[in-house]
């Protein structure tokens, strides 16, 4: 084999643009713990989101942030990741009863949280709902 680096040039080029799409793609999963907090456009709530929200602010807020926006101490849920074709209303469930491994982030795992009722749950899980639709995250099929 005869290498010759200018005749092998443009696929150099096009390897290092690939690598460097791959990077920044997958970067987008491994999202760092701090900066993640979005911008949450708020809607007019219906009487069991507002319910939810205070259920919201009293257990999840410490960790998910004003909003659902996210916080240093957890991840947004107002987040294309939890729409509910990927997070459907049984994670919510289960996530308060048996908290949740580390997997999507680097926030550390979330501990279960007996306190909190599946009344509240069924409030919270309304309230990140509305929240998330005002911001344009809808139920899409999940695929990964
Ligand atoms: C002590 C911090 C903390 C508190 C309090 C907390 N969470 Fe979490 N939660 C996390 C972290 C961190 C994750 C992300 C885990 C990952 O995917 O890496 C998470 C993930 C989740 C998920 C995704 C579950 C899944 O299957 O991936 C849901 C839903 C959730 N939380 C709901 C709630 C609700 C509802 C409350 C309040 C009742 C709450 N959390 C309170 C830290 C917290």
């Amino acid at each position: 084999m005869n290498f010759k680096l200018s005749n092998n040039l443009p696929m150099i080029a096009v390897f290092a643009f690939l690598a460097g799409g791959a990077v920044l793609f997958g970067w987008r999963f491994i999202t760092p713990s701090s900066g993640t907090a979005v911008d949450v456009k708020l809607p007019k709530l219906s009487t069991l989101a507002l319910r939810g929200k205070v259920a919201f602010d009293e257990n999840c807020v410490s960790c998910h942030g004003n909003n659902g926006a996210g916080s240093d101490q957890g991840p947004p849920l107002v987040h294309d990741i939890y729409n509910p074709g990927h997070h459907a209303d049984p994670a919510f469930y289960l996530a308060a009863q048996r908290g949740v491994p580390r997997h999507h982030w680097q926030f550390g795992n979330m501990p279960p949280l007996p306190q909190v009722t599946r009344k509240d749950l069924t409030e919270i899980i309304r309230y990140i709902r509305e929240l998330q639709r005002a911001n344009g995250i809808f139920y899409r099929q999940h695929q990964m």
